[in-house]
């Protein structure tokens, strides 16, 4: 052993006898046994931890330079809208670095969408793997929460009319709502007190809980091991020492195949970013290129597209019920639209979890049901017409059908028999 090579193993060992850095890295990387047949999908889990590094990092930037400041400056402009512009225009990179974090917003929901679809496609979250999803969730309604937060700090019409509209819905809540609605604005409108609550919980409240939920979404991984897209446990046939036959160290063959999905990833990213930052309004809204205004009501209000699938269901529900007006079962039904996923693992009663060896009715129910998830979220950044509704109800009865009716259509199903191992396709 060369001197250097003993001065290294030597600082291991001392580190090592204080704390578990080699036993953890077997754990998680050089001996954690991943399933070898991982494909396309299994991209996304990695690009999220990249996204949610990103928004941190750029993040902590803008904070540097961002205002949450509602009063109006000596031209007439919101502070807080000044500030980004100030970003834009005076700091140096700061045009990259903001539109790294807007792009990086849409970037997290596309990443985390395709990841969560992943799931339903193999039956990820089938036994043992209920905790994973359910961190999983926790984690997607952590970050629609950021999401929102976050939107309305550049303080332009689009942050200031949405979080209107939205913080208003919980006022339909009787009794209690009008009262609760004052209590999350801080005021009677949306202003300063709600602008600075919002900086507190997008810039250190949630993402501390984001990180802590990300945390314990791969531990819980790690304790049952990666499913995979044959649906298959690798841990029930393993060799004499222990190790799947089926599988392979994460690190180096998981480690260096997820780099080709961060290249390709960042190429895309950068297109989007250099060229087309505003995504033909979809990723920044063209009226939120003007100040807040809380005098001026811009004529169509939508949200971001992320949250557009979910807008339309509450939109959907016209009808009043037990005496209690409409708008707040449409609030129920979006909230349960979001909830009702996480259910999933026990509304499953399929025999074999990838779609791969799953009949033709669950594929018709879930192809039915994506097909509906993009039809709500294209009608959600419409205005609304009476025919519009119409199809937006019929999306939302096939979006909770998918749901109510699995635990009939899984288990009628005529499903292929899972194999031993895993293929190689
Ligand atoms: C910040 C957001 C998230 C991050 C950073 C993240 C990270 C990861 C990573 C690194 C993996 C292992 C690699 C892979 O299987 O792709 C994973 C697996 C998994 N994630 Fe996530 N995840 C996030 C959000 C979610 C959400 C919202 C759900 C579902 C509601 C979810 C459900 C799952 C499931 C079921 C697995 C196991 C997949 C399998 O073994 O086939 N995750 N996640």
């Amino acid at each position: 052993m060369s001197k250097v090579n003993a001065i290294l193993q030597g600082t291991l060992n001392w580190v090592d006898e204080r704390f578990p850095l080699t036993s953890n890295w077997k754990a998680h990387l050089s001996e954690y046994y991943a399933p070898k047949n991982f494909n396309f999908w299994y991209f996304f889990g990695s690009l999220a931890m990249l996204v949610l590094v990103i928004q941190i990092v750029t993040g902590i930037v803008l904070t540097m330079h961002f205002k949450p400041d509602a009063s109006l400056n000596a031209s007439g402009v919101p502070v807080a809208f000044a500030s980004v512009e100030y970003i834009m225009r005076d700091v140096p990179w700061g045009w990259l670095i903001r539109y790294m974090h807007s792009t990086g917003a849409s970037a997290f929901f596309v990443v985390v969408y395709m990841h969560m679809f992943r799931g339903m496609l193999y039956g990820s979250y089938r036994k043992p793997r209920e905790l994973i999803w359910i961190f999983g969730m926790i984690i997607f309604l952590a970050l629609m929460a950021e999401a929102f937060f976050g939107y309305l700090l550049p303080w332009g019409q689009m942050s200031f009319w949405g979080a209107q509209v939205i913080v208003n819905l919980f006022s339909a809540i009787p009794l209690i709502g009008p009262d609760l609605s004052i209590w999350l604005r801080g005021d009677y409108v949306v202003g300063d007190a709600t602008l600075n609550r919002f900086f507190a919980f997008h810039v250190i409240a949630v993402p501390l809980v984001l990180l802590g939920l990300v945390a314990a979404h791969i531990l819980a991984l790690h304790e049952v091991g990666s499913n995979n897209p044959d649906g298959v446990e690798i841990k029930k046939k393993k060799d004499a020492n222990g190790v799947p036959l089926d599988g392979i160290p994460f690190h180096p063959y998981y480690s260096v195949k997820d780099i080709v999905g961060v290249v390709v990833f960042l190429m895309v990213f950068s297109v989007i970013v250099f060229f087309m930052p505003e995504f033909g309004g979809y990723f920044l809204e063209y009226n939120n290129f003007f100040p807040a205004d809380p005098l001026v009501t811009p004529p169509h209000i939508a949200p971001v597209w992320y949250f557009t699938p979910y807008y339309s269901i509450l939109r959907a529900v016209t009808y009043p019920l037990f005496g209690i007006d409409a708008k707040f079962w449409g609030v129920v039904a979006m909230g349960a639209s979001t909830l009702i996923i996480a259910l999933l693992p026990w509304l499953d009663r399929s025999p074999v979890k990838s779609i791969r060896y799953r009949g033709p009715l669950y594929k018709g129910f879930l192809t039915a049901f994506i097909i509906s998830f993009f039809i709500l979220g294209y009608l959600g950044m419409l205005g609304p017409t009476p025919a519009r509704t119409i199809v937006a109800q019929i999306c939302s009865v096939i979006y909770f059908a998918f749901f109510l009716l699995m635990p009939i259509y899984s288990s009628l199903d005529k499903c292929q028999p899972e194999p031993d191992r895993v293929t190689s396709k």
